[in-house]
């Protein structure tokens, strides 16, 4: 099948990006010492993970208990679910862990340990339980100067049903960022608030197995990772019209695009809509406070990819306006054209689909599920 035959609004996936993308970090991270888990909320797909991790050492980092039962049962068993756990996913997570070879937790509350401890214990398993640091981010974790950096590591190492995994961070903050300098500053301080925390942690006696950090824009831009023991980008896969613009990627390492048709055409305003709305790329803002303000939802490609240097401007649920086209290409675009949609944020336009449409040289060849929900 062509990208023409295909119905309206789709997912398609560059399948020779994917793999270039997934060989890059592999081998970046690989060659800075570390060891890759990917986070697969990018794509929630097993044959994108599968790409992107090697045959001996499957490890992922999910972002969903449904996530981490979908690739559970797909022999993916050495699972990190990078979202604090709480005592309404105790039960779910004690099950899923009896089915994994590891199924690490983590938990940035004085509280968890003992209650995670007490319910481990009545099911008779032993849980991994990292502590979640915030590294600038300020969305969830512990502060690494604080008490509690401390005091949860303790409580973890003493319960008889836990294990202290480690200490885990993301420098979401990075996506701030407005100059590579800028966003090498971020990186270095994720890597390095870590690296001084674990020895903080092990000179009072806490052994700290593992240190693990990653953003897609950090650990594309850090100059080492000495210290470090795990890295968990996920965006890289597919990077997006943002991570572009912060400068992680180039435009043509982008592997998702959304294939659109035009659906209506006003030649008194100049604009076009396509059927890619709000539900198909996701209302995600881009980069508007970090050097393109007018990057609307997405920028426009014809069937082959090229930029046709329009951007969908506003967004219904299921319309998308493109407007302030020139003459030319106005007559061009009839209704029924098809186009291509490069998104602000790959994570959120694939999590609004069902499955990706493989497109491997110029053809569709397959078609590969994505596990929504939690
Ligand atoms: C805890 C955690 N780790 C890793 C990642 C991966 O970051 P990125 O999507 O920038 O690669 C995320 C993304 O939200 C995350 O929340």
């Amino acid at each position: 099948m062509n990208l023409s035959e295909l119905p309206t609004p789709a997912l398609v996936l560059d399948v020779e990006r994917v793999r270039r993308n997934a060989e890059r970090m592999q081998t970046r991270v690989s060659r800075m010492g570390a060891h890759l888990r990917p986070h697969i909320k990018t794509h929630k797909c097993v044959e994108v993970a599968r790409l992107q991790t090697s045959a001996q050492s499957p490890s992922l980092t999910v972002s969903t208990l449904a996530e981490a039962r979908w690739f559970a049962a797909r022999g993916f068993t050495d699972l990190t679910y990078a979202v604090p756990i709480e005592p309404g996913k105790f039960e779910a997570a004690i099950e899923l862990a009896r089915e994994c070879e590891r199924l690490a937790l983590l938990t940035d509350d004085a509280g968890i340990p003992a209650e995670l401890n007490e319910a481990a214990r009545v099911e008779n398993v032993k849980l991994d339980l990292f502590l979640k640091v915030d590294c600038g981010y300020h969305r969830c974790g512990v502060e690494p100067e604080t008490k509690e950096a401390f005091e949860i590591p303790r409580r973890i190492a003493d319960a008889s049903h836990l294990r202290f995994a480690g200490i885990l961070t993301h420098a979401g903050h990075s996506y701030h960022s407005r100059s590579l300098e800028e966003l090498r500053v971020f990186a270095r301080h994720e890597r390095d608030v870590m690296v001084e925390l674990a020895a903080a942690l092990r000179a009072t006696s806490i052994p700290v197995p593992v240190v693990s950090i990653g953003s897609t824009p950090t650990i594309s831009a850090v100059e080492h990772l000495e210290g470090v023991d795990e890295a968990r980008p996920g965006n890289y896969i597919f990077f997006d019209a943002f991570q572009a613009t912060l400068g992680s990627c180039r435009f043509e390492d982008c592997a998702l695009t959304v294939l659109t048709s035009v659906v209506h055409r006003d030649s008194t305003r100049r604009k076009v809509v396509i059927d890619a709305g709000a539900i198909a790329l996701s209302k995600d803002r881009g980069a508007v406070d970090i050097g393109d303000p007018d990057c609307g939802y997405g920028r426009v490609l014809d069937l082959e990819g090229r930029d046709l240097d329009l951007r969908v401007g506003s967004l219904s649920q299921e319309h998308g306006i493109v407007e302030t086209l020139d003459g030319a290409l106005f007559d061009r675009l009839k209704v029924g054209t098809r186009l291509r949609v490069l998104a602000n944020h790959s994570c959120l336009t694939a999590a609004q689909h069902p499955h990706y449409n493989v497109l491997d040289a110029g053809l569709i060849v397959d078609r590969w599920l994505i596990q929504r929900g939690w």
